[in-house]
């Protein structure tokens, strides 16, 4: 288990309530597990600014009646392997359709697949929810 530190900050008394609120409504059970989440987050979009490895998922909603919109996202997947590691389908009604796209590898080879399912006639809507491998994570 890592050293516990401590250490004090002085903030301006409205910043300090509105940090409380926010505390509250997120749900932290403390000033201080909100503190560290907030540091990991700062520090895994860092990694993403980075060489290294990330993890994340890209989300795409598209019409599958579109003309071979499902074999085009599935040729571009098979191109940027090194970082795909799985998809799931989800039938959201009829038309449309949720692929979600597990992927880790270097960011800047997801940001080139994200830019390569975003570009596919049918997609409606596109985006990379970004996170961590949690290997150099503290
Ligand atoms: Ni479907």
């Amino acid at each position: 288990m890592a050293k516990l530190a401590r250490f004090s900050i002085s903030l301006d008394q409205d910043l300090l309530q509105a940090f409380d609120t926010l505390i509250a409504r997120e749900g932290y059970p403390t000033r201080s597990e909100a503190v560290k989440h907030l540091i990991r987050g700062v520090l895994v979009d860092e990694e993403w600014q980075g060489e290294g490895n990330v993890a994340g998922a890209v989300l795409l909603v598209y019409d599958h009646h579109k003309p071979d919109v499902i074999g085009k996202l599935v040729d571009i997947q098979h191109d940027h392997m090194d970082c795909t590691i799985c998809t799931q389908h989800v039938h959201l009604d009829h038309n449309n359709c949720l692929e979600i796209v597990t992927v880790r590898g270097p960011a800047s080879q997801i940001r080139q697949l994200l830019t390569a399912l975003r570009s596919v006639k049918g997609i409606k809507h596109a985006t990379l929810l970004t996170t961590t491998t949690g290997s150099t994570l503290p």
